[in-house]
């Protein structure tokens, strides 16, 4: 009950911004709760420039590669620490044959990628180019099996030739070039089995999922992490069938996935990704937020099947999504300062619900939804997405810290949401990391915050901010919108004090 109370911190205050500093207590965390460094997970699908042309690349390019693995990229992600990577969907991953992209490249079959335009797919990146991909990012593949269209005994295998030695799979992988079992732990069971994966009934999917996860078999080394297609935004009905008719020890995590999007609408225009006004601008944060309660909603059905919280929630996938914008690949969109804001909110949200939430993928990590990285031929940018990562990675793996506030409103026409989210958490070093957002476009907010527990000497920050929500990184201008040195926290006493300024992400760290 007691961490329910303080996860809660989203609180909103009815009163007009207050002239005082607004009061904020850092309350004492708990060793035992961590925030998983798996919140801070990615995505990478076979669609639009995501893996072809994002990832992997034509040998021609000019820029540096191993193999055709756009190494650029890499090392930009490698610098976040990016804790997994999602592959190969998504829609794809439920029309996805794991044999067609293994073996020998000329030999690989060509087909279409029927979810996503229709555009050829020639596998010539399939299992061994991703896990290479992984090695060099080292990072955790996390599978996602084709439970759509595919089989109980495909996934059976994919798993034995991944993670077996000794068997005539685990002899086609040596073949193939890799001779020790690769140990992949991570494995979706299938992806959004509501729609695109099946359009399944939940009663129908956990009857499904406990075949495949039964045959999933564990092999020296890797025991798995079977994880199940969980709800769409709000359904409540999947997620309480799943924690009711799937046993908890074939189930290490269920799913979720909630976007954002401008207008809340899927039928019409999302909102455009650039040159909104306030109006989307307010509208998308306010539909961001809701990520909270959809997340409380889940959690609390899954605290009456599993107390002890030993099933997890992934919200792996999870971002903005807008219009793509004209003449472009598939659901390619530009990033503004606004998807900063999204994603530190969200990232914070996460960090207060660590308890249940224990993995999260942004959709998605290049050229696709709210990427992090943008591509045009040799050129390359970093998205204001990318700077929040950059800026959250400190709570990885960190202790959790409740904070205590009640925040201001950002009010907007007749609605209003709270102007600040935030989460805290303490390092191995022992040092405390308060990451604040303030969403209100037009006033700074200020302030004061008790840290009964902490004993501390410095405060050093990083801001997120530029001159109009709007603003964007662009293959002409890269660096409109980028991390700057904070200078507006001060310790007064035993406190600390901060200003933000308006539509701000500010990271600090106390020493
Ligand atoms: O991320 C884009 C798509 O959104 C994914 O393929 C699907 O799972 C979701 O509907």
């Amino acid at each position: 009950m007691r961490l329910r109370l303080f996860a809660c911190c989203l609180l909103t205050a009815t009163a007009a911004r207050a002239q005082q500093p607004l009061p904020l207590t850092v309350q004492p965390g708990n060793p035992k709760l961590t925030i998983s460094r798996h919140i801070y997970g990615h995505f990478a699908e076979h669609l639009g420039r995501c893996v072809y042309d994002g990832f992997w690349v034509d040998p021609a390019l000019n820029v540096p590669k191993q193999g055709r693995i756009r190494l650029d990229v890499v090392q930009a992600l490698q610098k976040i620490k990016v804790p997994n990577l999602r592959w190969p969907g998504g829609c794809f991953a439920d029309a996805y044959h794991w044999r067609d992209g293994v073996g020998p490249a000329a030999q690989r079959p060509s087909r279409l990628n029927v979810w996503w335009g229709d555009t050829p797919e020639d596998n010539s990146f399939g299992t061994h180019e991703f896990l290479e991909l992984c090695q060099l990012l080292g990072t955790e593949p996390y599978m996602a099996a084709n439970v759509g269209s595919g089989t109980v005994q495909e996934m059976a295998d994919w798993v034995e030739y991944l993670n077996a030695s000794g068997t005539t799979l685990a002899r086609q992988r040596e073949q193939n070039g890799h001779p020790a079992p690769y140990k992949v732990s991570w494995w979706g069971v299938g992806n959004e089995s509501w729609g695109c994966g099946g359009n399944m009934t939940a009663e129908h999917y956990t009857d499904v999922y406990r075949r495949y996860a039964t045959f999933a078999h564990n092999f020296p080394g890797a025991p798995l992490k079977r994880i199940a297609s969980g709800a769409n935004g709000d359904d409540a009905h999947w997620t309480e069938t799943c924690m009711k008719q799937i046993p908890a020890e074939l189930m290490w995590g269920l799913t979720l996935h909630q976007y954002t999007l401008p207008t809340g609408s899927w039928s019409g225009s999302k909102g455009a990704s650039t040159g909104f006004g306030e109006d989307q601008y307010f509208s998308t944060l306010r539909n961001a937020l809701k990520m909270d309660q959809v997340v409380s909603r889940h959690a609390a059905i899954m605290d009456r099947y599993d107390k002890d919280k030993k099933v997890a929630l992934l919200v792996d996938e999870w971002g903005v999504w807008t219009d793509p914008l004209p003449n472009s690949s598939a659901l390619y969109q530009q990033n503004t300062l606004r998807d900063a804001l999204v994603a530190a909110t969200t990232l914070n949200i996460f960090n207060n619900h660590c308890d249940r939430v224990r993995g999260a993928n942004l959709a998605q990590a290049v050229n696709v939804l709210q990427a992090l990285i943008l591509t045009d031929k040799e050129k390359m940018l970093l998205t204001p997405t990318y700077h929040v990562f950059d800026l959250y990675q400190v709570h990885q793996d960190a202790e959790w810290l409740p904070l205590q506030f009640q925040s201001p409103d950002y009010a907007f026409g007749s609605e209003k949401i709270p102007a600040l989210n935030a989460s805290a958490s303490r390092d191995k070093t022992g040092a405390v990391h308060l990451s604040l957002v303030n969403l209100d476009p037009g006033n700074a907010l200020t302030l004061e915050a008790a840290l009964p527990g902490v004993t501390w000497k410095t405060v050093t920050g990083r801001v997120l901010t530029a001159p109009k929500v709007n603003d964007y990184n662009s293959f002409d201008q890269p660096a409109v919108v980028q991390p700057a040195a904070f200078k507006g926290a001060q310790k007064r006493g035993d406190k600390l004090r901060v200003t933000l300024p308006p539509k701000s992400v500010v990271v600090l760290q106390l020493t």
